[in-house]
């Protein structure tokens, strides 16, 4: 069974190719559809739940308060929250119409294709910035040529707005780029897979204020290709780079986050309907 094949039917939805240097035509991105979705790590029920429909093609925010679930509910969106001890889901994600959990979905297959930004940057330190490009992909099994490599590497660079301050060092290690680079070579390896949706969970948190510009920049770009999920707890970020949010709360001490509410940015932030929104955008509380 191919990558793809586990989110897209192949008969209807062409394979894209990665041969053609920023120019192979995509399909439209995916959307997610989560449905009353609950979380647990064993006896712990971190999210109660939720309901959420994530439009393809723009990006989404995740904000709330510490502890409320963000990056276990973005997790469960790629089924690497199942790698945690006892974790467990119910209810139902659907990707381009497709259960998530459904028996026969290979959750290292969905990783692949749903890709995931980490707060810190992880690049492989030793490895060459080249190499971290195609970590991925290599990882899919593909035998690349050399020509098919470099396609590759310069594409995802340039699509992370990092070709033209590495492409004279690419055989160097990934560790000698400063943070907001590491960051932005995360998101080329991500972005070098052709993967349907991206994950971020707080990514620039570890970086100053031009490298996090430099980030959002870049996630205005990618959405046109992307369906992007971005958790963060920096409002003005949400408001700058999102066109949804979904703020997160916790129904109280011990209890599992939740939904709060939804829907354009625009309007989340200057007329939300739960007073507990509006509490914690304005900095009331979290
Ligand atoms: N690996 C884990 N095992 C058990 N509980 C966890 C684990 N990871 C997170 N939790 C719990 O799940 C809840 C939500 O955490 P998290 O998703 O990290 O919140 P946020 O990202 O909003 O700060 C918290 O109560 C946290 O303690
Ligand atoms: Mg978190």
């Amino acid at each position: 069974m191919s990558m793809r094949s586990v989110l897209r039917d192949s008969a209807t939805a062409p394979v894209p190719t990665a041969s053609a240097a920023g120019t192979s035509p995509r399909p439209a991105a995916i959307g997610i559809d989560v449905e009353d979705l609950d979380i647990y790590y064993g006896d712990v029920h971190a999210v109660r739940g939720v309901t959420l429909a994530i439009p393809a093609q723009s990006v989404t925010a995740v904000i709330g308060p510490s502890g409320c679930g963000k990056s276990t509910f973005l997790r469960s969106l790629n089924r690497m929250h199942e790698v945690a001890r006892g974790a467990r889901v119910e209810g139902t994600v659907r990707v381009d119409g497709r259960d998530l959990y459904a028996p026969g979905v290979d959750p290292v297959l969905v990783r692949r294709e749903i890709g995931m930004v980490f707060q810190r940057p992880n690049p492989f330190p030793t490895m060459s910035i080249r190499d971290n490009v195609l970590a991925g992909v290599r990882l899919n099994g593909g035998r690349l040529k050399k020509d098919e490599a470099e396609a590759i590497v310069e594409r995802s660079l340039r699509g992370a707005n990092l070709w033209d301050e590495v492409k004279d060092r690419l055989n160097r290690p990934g560790a000698g780029l400063s943070g907001g680079q590491q960051q932005r070579l995360c998101i080329a390896r991500a972005i070098a897979v052709e993967p349907q949706v991206l994950l971020m969970d707080e990514p620039c948190s570890a970086l100053d204020p031009i490298s996090t510009s430099a980030i959002e920049d870049l996630i205005g770009q990618l959405k046109d290709s992307y369906t992007i999920v971005i958790v963060t707890h920096n409002m003005q970020q949400a408001a700058r780079v999102s066109d949804e949010t979904a703020f997160f709360n916790l129904a109280g001490v011990g209890e599992p986050g939740q939904l709060v509410e939804s829907g354009p940015t625009t309007k989340i932030f200057s007329n939300p309907d739960n007073p507990s929104t509006e509490a914690y955008i304005t900095g009331r509380f979290g």
